[in-house]
């Protein structure tokens, strides 16, 4: 070891100047959106953590392997083996108990941040939560608000109670950092406290089916006073006009997410100009798009696909999700789209 003394020093100097480089080019090159939660700050705390871990340990092999290779080639005309060592039990013991203490410390760790993002809250807001086949639904139990944006006041810690009817989805807001799985048959929950004002949106983070790409929905983060307006416009909806029903009830069961009202050609046929039209059916029929054929579309859809569409991809319970007076005003909804 004596005389190596030289190298071993150099090596660490080079370790230490390694690590503060590639600790500084990580936290540069990846791109983190901005911490709008409390849970944002607590994660990112930990990730600070891995990154000056994994800048370490690239340096300490990085350098190592580059030193070796350099000073310790074979210069020309060396012909002799290198000298051989066989078995260093110090060595062995240190690069052993080393990462084991490193993994069970970021366990700890680990384990301590996960208590921390999910502890429950004094003055929590529930917000009950439905992802579907395609689309997100939010209900607030203290006024009845349904909805298919989620809007939360700034610093109002929040819970969500989640369920799917269909298929796993998973409630991802990137500026959260939070990621919650929705399974159908079980409640799973998911607690944020947002930090900033502005709009951020939910992504579906589970592979779900054709439209998921499409399940997104926004999350607005206001202020106090800019919340109890919104409750207020909320409540005063009128829901006798069956138009507005249809619209909201297209709005929160997922219908515009393969819909267009705008012409537009999404996963399913558009809805402007759809009523009273011809349409060709792909066995070879054509219809009139009445209220009894837009009935049997909601309800059965797959007994008449028009002609370019694929079977199978509209959800097939519509009939038991949806009462008669929503399906009767989804259909004035359509029928007002000319
Ligand atoms: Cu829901 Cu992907």
């Amino acid at each position: 070891m004596g005389k190596y003394r030289r190298h071993f020093t150099v090596v660490a100097v080079l370790v230490v100047l390694g690590t503060v480089f590639m600790d500084w080019l990580l936290r540069t090159v990846l791109y983190l959106p901005p911490e709008a939660s409390t849970q944002a700050r607590i994660v990112d705390g930990l990730l600070r953590i891995h990154i000056a871990l994994i800048a370490f340990f690239f340096s300490l092999i990085v350098v190592f392997v580059a030193y070796s290779v350099i000073v310790f080639r074979a210069r020309p005309g060396e012909e002799g083996d290198g000298d051989f060592i066989h078995g260093h039990t110090t060595l062995e013991i240190v690069w052993t108990a080393v990462p084991l203490v490193i993994v069970i410390v970021l366990g700890l760790i680990g384990a301590r941040t996960l208590n921390e993002m999910t502890a429950p809250q004094p003055n929590e807001m529930v917000i009950q939560v439905v992802g579907r086949q395609w689309s997100w639904t939010f209900t607030y139990p203290d006024t009845g608000i349904t909805s298919s944006e989620m809007v939360v006041p700034v610093d109002q810690p929040i819970l969500l109670k989640m369920e799917s009817p269909d298929v796993i989805h998973s409630f991802y807001v990137a500026e959260f950092r939070i990621k919650q799985d929705l399974v159908p048959g079980r409640v799973t929950e998911v607690r944020f406290t947002p930090t900033q004002t502005g709009v951020f949106l939910v992504r579906c983070a589970e592979l779900c089916g054709t439209a998921h790409a499409d399940m997104r929905a926004p999350v607005r983060v206001v202020t106090q006073e800019e919340y109890q307006a919104w409750v207020q416009e909320q409540s005063a909806q009128p829901a006798d006009d069956p138009v507005a029903l249809g619209q909201k009830v297209a709005e929160t069961q997922g219908c515009l997410a393969c819909h267009s009202i705008d012409g537009t050609r999404l996963v399913g046929p558009t809805w402007q100009g759809l009523f009273g039209k011809e349409e060709a059916l792909e066995d070879g029929r054509t219809v009139t798009v009445d209220e009894a054929y837009l009935y049997r579309a909601i309800v059965d859809p797959d007994a008449e696909i028009v002609a370019g569409f694929p079977p199978g991809v509209m959800p097939q319970n519509y009939g038991e999700v949806l009462s008669e007076e929503e399906i009767q005003a989804l259909i004035e909804y359509i029928k007002s789209l000319q």
